[in-house]
């Protein structure tokens, strides 16, 4: 929580300064939505989020490997690779909202996604090979991966609407979905063997 407020804080400063100095002079052709917001600090906000998670994607592609290779069940291997390929329709989903708002695909480095991707791989490194323990845990981690992606998804289809950019707001919807619709699969194969089975174990 606290990297999303210096992250808010640091884009706010950003904004200002860009809004100074790319200030468009008055167009006289039509302006469309993405124009007409353009220099709101709503509307940098907004571009400096989709960079974060933009960078965020495209780290949980690399994690989702280490992830699937480490699971012990199918059921939790199958789940990760099927996520991964979701994963890369979530990053070809935002390049284009770039394209939408004509703004050039660009990744922000996001600390929280960073720190996430970690604690699994020290899941990994403290729990046993081929334990069902270990995919217990791995659930956890994964999920924690996926309610990062939900509030943001969340909140930028929310912002996208706000600032009437309602085909960027469609696409964000459908990737939010899917982001649910993993959190809940995981959920159920926790909790339909594998948490009781890594209960058996020592
Ligand atoms: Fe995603
Ligand atoms: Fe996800």
């Amino acid at each position: 929580m606290a990297t999303k407020i210096l992250d808010t804080n640091s884009i706010t400063g950003a904004s200002e300064s860009i809004s100074a100095t790319t200030k468009k002079p008055s167009a006289t052709k039509a302006k469309t939505d993405t124009e007409t917001n353009e220099n709101s600090s709503l509307h940098q906000f907004f571009l400096s989020a989709l960079k974060d998670i933009y960078f965020a994607e495209d780290a949980i592609i690399e994690a989702l490997d280490k992830m699937q290779e480490a699971a012990t069940t199918e059921e939790l291997k199958d789940a990760f690779e099927d996520h991964q390929l979701q994963t890369k329709k979530h990053v070809s989903r935002l390049e284009k909202v770039f394209k939408i708002l004509e703004e050039k695909a660009e990744k922000k480095e996001c600390e929280a996604i960073k720190g996430i991707i970690k604690e699994g791989e020290e899941i990994i490194k403290s729990t046993e090979d081929g334990s069902m323990t270990r995919d217990a845990a791995l659930i956890i981690a994964a999920q924690k991966v996926e309610h990062y992606e939900i509030a943001t998804y969340g909140g930028l289809v929310q912002i996208a609407l706000t600032l009437g950019y309602d085909k960027a707001a469609d696409l964000l919807e459908q990737t939010l979905v899917e982001e649910e619709d993993t959190d809940e699969h995981l959920t159920e194969i926790a909790e339909n063997y594998i948490n009781f089975e890594a209960e058996q174990e020592d």
